[in-house]
């Protein structure tokens, strides 16, 4: 019996996953642990979508509603979906079976913001919750549970499920225990009350997380590394991307907008966001802090330099090196990172408190800086909009980070009008791209369009910008924000129909 379970009920419903995926029935609810690819629970959900598929083949219907942290990995929503287990998907995703199942129309997915989720459940704005599946690291004598690498919506899930399941993981690292910050102090309106952190270092809840033991029915031992992707080094694009932030935060600091070791970072999932704060490494500052979502390998290489004091997340999001090296360290880690509830992690009133820096990817800027995070060609989700609208809209600037093109240049980044919005052109301060930065902040719509056209958009497509921006100005019904509504959204029309935006 595994020395992680220290309390005797939980070693009396220990079982093998496949008899715990068996308390699991057709049309429930899970809510299962997991954020950005660390912390979600591999055995159960795979013997549940082994399950599944055993009953599609004998005839029988059998799919579940998946809520999650944010995206998960092979194991869970990998397995599940190749099985065509999950009816609906909730509050991210970025697998890419599932993906190809929510754009062929076969899986319902609600892409929401990641701080609403809790509040959301707990309003009853989402339905019942059957069961939690949670990977936990250890489960203490007193019945408390030590969280894994990531903390996303658990606290939430295993207070308002009827029933629970836990993987206890020895692979994670014991000393993970005392990293975690779990504060119970939320509550719905009208007893809501101010949230008392005030720095990213605050903390202001326990350890570990609250359990009813009656409501436990299986406890199943796993010992896996979480799967996480490797980043791709950043290649000249990035680096370019990087160094225009550099030099505008660097600009900041010299006008006396910013403080010099900067304000809280939030940076935002994938490569060129990570390949911002490698760039931060090279960079003049330091004594810096983060109050961001995720800690990537980025975040990681600041605080092995000693540039990044400390970080304030709800997850890691590491490629398997460095998931390695954190693992190895972690007691040198420990105090310099705090993992909480997402609802904390990305809650506007901090967010806005601390006057975050947002940095955070996207798939299309329009002239005027409305974004698209989400949708390709306005209709094939990419991820979801994860915590980029939670930090976007109430951080101290705004940033959003992009390469001029997708697709080897097929795509044009920039485009007359975005064909789905994430985040409107009043959340979004600066835009940056390889080719340059546009500091839209105090400008009108108007001066913003030349600005983005001028500063960011790649030079194959900046002629065509220019063209349908000076044609807007004559023809446009209005010229606050100029706009050809006929033609709009022509670029994204020629690459469904041909294969590129190109002229
Ligand atoms: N049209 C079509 N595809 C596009 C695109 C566009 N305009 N822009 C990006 N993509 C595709 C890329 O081609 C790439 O596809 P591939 O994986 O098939 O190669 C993929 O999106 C990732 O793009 P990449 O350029 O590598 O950037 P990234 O890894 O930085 O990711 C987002 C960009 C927008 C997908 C990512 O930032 C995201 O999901 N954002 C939304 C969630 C978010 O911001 N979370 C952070 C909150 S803390």
């Amino acid at each position: 019996m595994s020395d992680r379970i220290a309390h005797p009920h939980f070693r009396n419903v220990v079982m093998s996953a496949e008899e715990a995926a068996a308390k699991v029935h057709n049309g429930m609810t899970v809510g299962m642990s997991g954020f950005t690819g660390s912390g979600y629970p591999k055995a159960v959900p795979t013997a549940l979508a082994k399950r599944i598929e055993e009953e599609h083949a004998a005839g029988r219907p059998m799919r579940v509603k998946v809520w999650t942290g944010a995206s998960t990995g092979p194991e869970l929503d990998g397995a599940l979906a190749k099985a065509n287990g999950i009816e609906l998907r909730l509050p991210y995703n970025s697998d890419p079976i599932a993906r190809e199942r929510i754009n062929k129309g076969e899986m319902d997915y609600l892409d929401m913001h990641l701080s609403q989720v809790a509040p959301m459940a707990w309003q009853g704005f989402l339905g019942d919750l059957d069961v939690a599946v949670v990977e936990v690291t250890a489960i203490k004598s007193d019945g408390t549970l030590v969280p894994s690498s990531s903390v996303g919506n658990n606290k939430t899930w295993l207070d308002r499920a009827k029933a629970i399941i836990l993987e206890v993981n020895e692979w994670q690292n014991p000393a993970l225990e005392g990293m975690h910050d779990i504060y119970y102090g939320t509550a719905l309106p009208p007893h809501r009350i101010p949230i008392p952190l005030v720095k990213p270092d605050d903390r202001i809840g326990q350890p570990t997380l609250r359990c009813d033991l009656d409501k436990v029915v299986a406890v199943v031992p796993t010992n896996a590394p979480d799967r996480n992707a490797p980043f791709s080094p950043p290649d000249d694009t990035a680096k370019a991307i990087a160094a225009h932030l550099l030099d505008f935060l660097a600009h900041e600091v010299k006008m006396g907008r910013l403080p010099e070791n900067l304000l809280p970072l939030q940076s935002g999932v994938g490569n060129i966001a990570n390949a911002v704060l490698s760039g931060l490494n090279d960079g003049p500052f330091h004594n810096m802090t983060a109050y961001t979502e995720v800690i990537q390998d980025g975040m990681l290489d600041l605080l092995d330099s000693g540039r990044l004091l400390m970080a304030s997340a709800t997850s890691f999001s590491l490629s398997p090196e460095a998931a390695e090296r954190i693992n190895a360290n972690m007691e040198n880690y420990r105090g310099r990172m705090i993992l909480r509830p997402q609802e904390i992690s990305n809650h506007p009133e901090i967010v806005r408190r601390l006057g975050c820096i947002a940095m955070n990817g996207l798939i299309e800027a329009d002239i005027y800086g409305n974004i698209n995070s989400t949708c390709v060609m306005g209709s094939r989700i990419q991820n979801g909009i994860g915590g980029s609208g939670d930090f976007a809209r109430n951080a101290y600037i705004s940033v959003f980070v992009t390469p001029s093109t997708a697709k080897g240049g097929a795509i044009s980044a920039i485009v007359p009008q975005v064909s789905h919005v994430d985040h409107i052109m009043q959340d979004v301060a600066v835009i940056v791209t390889e080719q340059g930065l546009a500091d839209l902040r105090g400008l009108s719509p108007k001066k913003r369009a030349s600005l983005v056209i001028e500063n960011c958009s790649h030079p194959d497509y900046r002629d065509g910008l220019r063209d349908y921006y000076k044609r807007a100005l004559s023809g446009s019904y209005g010229q606050h924000a100029p706009s050809l509504p006929g033609e709009a959204l022509s670029w994204h029309q020629r690459f469904i129909e041909t294969g590129s935006m190109r002229a």
